[in-house]
């Protein structure tokens, strides 16, 4: 209880020192030599059509994720059609201020237009017409950011809750190697970009099972895999962060790094069925779930800050495994876990408010980095 009143009263001090100077730092500084700190993007900031928003991200992150722009069907929606715009102008930004830049993401059963597991009559393509179009779309991709993205989400989501493999088309038409033949694609695009495996819930024992087996697959058929992304859509109640702590160790037995790739930490009351990122399953809107419209109360943003402190404990004292720490979205205001799994919620999972001013949790953070050099 006393441990708690000085965190909170050094926090309340940092808070009060801080906004009397005039340069707060930003967080990757925090981190220099720690691991770099991430950010996913959007077309609202990319355009800047949000005039804060560049010079903010600059400051306080170097590595950027695009959100949505380089997902399959965004950046090549009809066959022998790429659209490169938003990511071609993230990648200038990210460039711009020397953030690095993720690619994010090849091979995944979502956000995928229905044409590409068929022919042009419809009918479901052949396992080489797919493992052909799957080779078209990654060389192509991939080659077109050559040399300029650190590495690449090859394959997200493969994997399901029991550790087996997730009932998608690349499964049933290609069958089990589609993993294997995603990064051999990539790695022959551009043999310099680092390539990762990333999922969500891949903390849970039995889906890491599942993982680990999938990286030792391709570990011991020669194919290169540098990194596993754990995507971190966490709560303020789960997972319990033994289970992150363990589960970054028994990965990094596999000598690849480890990246904690789209974390934010949800404080609304969500049905325990939604924790995750399973983006098919909804529920519908509730005020009875929707309770913070009006501000996060103190014992709330209180529970947000504690769990991010610990939450940072952890990730530091891994800081020889983990390479990258990325945030899904800059403020809170640009969550998408203000959209989902129910729409239209009011939701404060970030370390910067609708304002762009840092919460408490940022300041906690900050305070864990620098206790932690
Ligand atoms: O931009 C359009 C807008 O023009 C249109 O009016 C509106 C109406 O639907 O949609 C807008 O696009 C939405 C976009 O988010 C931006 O808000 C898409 O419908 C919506 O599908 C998209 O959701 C994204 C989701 O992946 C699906 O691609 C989220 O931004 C993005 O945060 C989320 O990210 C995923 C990771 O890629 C993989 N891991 C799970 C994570 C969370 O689902």
């Amino acid at each position: 209880m006393k441990n708690r009143l000085m965190t909170a009263a050094l926090i309340l001090l940092m808070v009060i020192a801080s906004s009397c100077s005039k340069e707060e730092p930003g967080l990757k500084d925090a981190f220099e030599g720690d691991f770099l700190i991430g950010t996913a993007v959007n077309a609202t900031q990319v355009f800047g059509k949000d005039e804060k928003a560049q010079a903010f991200i600059a400051k306080q992150f170097n590595s950027v994720t695009p959100e949505d722009a380089m997902k399959w069907e965004r950046i090549h929606p009809e066959p022998g059609m790429y659209e490169f715009t938003l990511a071609d102008s993230t990648v200038a930004f990210a460039r711009k201020h020397d953030m690095t830049v993720i690619g994010h993401c090849l091979v995944w059963h979502s956000q995928i237009p229905g044409w590409v597991f068929q022919d042009s009559l419809g009918n479901p393509l052949t396992r080489d017409a797919l493992l052909e179009r799957m080779k078209d779309h990654i060389s192509t991709v991939v080659g077109h950011y050559k040399g300029q993205v650190k590495g690449w989400d090859v394959v997200n989501e493969a994997v399901d809750e029991d550790g087996s493999l997730r009932k998608t088309k690349w499964l049933e038409i290609i069958g089990e190697d589609y993993i294997e033949k995603a990064f051999e694609f990539a790695h022959d695009a551009d043999p310099d970009a680092e390539l990762y495996y990333n999922d969500y819930n891949n903390e849970e024992r039995a889906k890491r099972t599942g993982v680990i087996a999938l990286v030792k697959k391709l570990q011991d058929k020669g194919i290169r895999i540098d990194g596993i992304g754990i995507q971190g859509h966490w709560h303020l109640d789960s997972p319990d962060f033994k289970v992150v702590d363990e589960s970054i160790s028994e990965y990094a037995k596999l000598g690849v790094k480890v990246m904690v790739t789209e974390m934010e930490i949800n404080v609304l009351p969500t049905p325990v069925w939604l924790y995750g990122a399973e983006i098919s399953k909804t529920a519908e809107y509730r005020d009875s779930l929707n309770p913070y419209v009006a501000g996060l109360p103190d014992s709330v943003q209180n529970m947000l800050t504690d769990r991010y402190a610990e939450l940072f404990r952890l990730l530091l004292k891994h800081k020889e495994t983990i390479s990258r720490v990325t945030f899904w979205g800059v403020h809170d205001g640009y969550s998408w876990k203000n959209n989902w799994p129910i729409p239209g919620r009011t939701n404060y999972p970030l370390l910067f408010d609708r304002n762009y001013q840092p919460k408490p949790a940022y300041y906690a953070v900050i305070e864990q980095a620098k206790k932690m050099k």
